[in-house]
């Protein structure tokens, strides 16, 4: 595992994440929504994981894109992941941001393995934090 990279090296990592995503999406599996989504992580290491949405013929065994890369991410070593980019290459070109959004079991998923990462869309200029997209995680808690 590399050290810590300094600012200026996230700086430019994050600048090609969303073509790394773009990219990861291009292996998608989506011959039932025809809708592929693609992820690109970047882990405290400076390493990037990609994933992809992979889907099933029975429908709700399909998994999200955010998912297959955070899991990379941390099977790769990572601990600390700071940013994630999303790609949705099928999104229409006026596609609304919230077409392009990452879903709740995704953020979910976020909170458990990178609560302070950045999450950035292709395509817009905003970006996100872990907290902004779910203000009220569940947080398991035993008696
Ligand atoms: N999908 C993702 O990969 N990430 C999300 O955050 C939202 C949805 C995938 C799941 C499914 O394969 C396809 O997009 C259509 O919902």
């Amino acid at each position: 595992m590399k050290k810590t990279p300094p600012d200026s090296a996230r700086v430019a990592a994050v600048g090609h994440l969303a073509d790394e995503a773009a990219a990861a999406a291009e292996r998608a599996h989506a011959p039932y929504s025809h809708f592929r989504v693609g992820a690109a992580v970047l882990g405290g290491s400076g390493e990037i994981y990609r994933g992809a949405n992979v889907e099933n013929a029975s429908f709700g065994l399909g998994t999200c894109a955010e998912r297959v890369a955070l899991a990379s991410a941390r099977v790769g070593g990572e601990t600390t992941i700071t940013d994630l980019a999303i790609a949705c290459i099928d999104a229409a070109a006026d596609a609304p941001l919230e077409a392009k959004m990452p879903c709740g079991a995704c953020r979910q998923w976020l909170q458990e393995l990178a609560p302070n990462a950045r999450v950035h869309i292709a395509g817009e200029t905003r970006s996100f934090s872990v907290a902004e997209l779910l203000p009220h995680p569940f947080t398991l808690r035993r008696p």
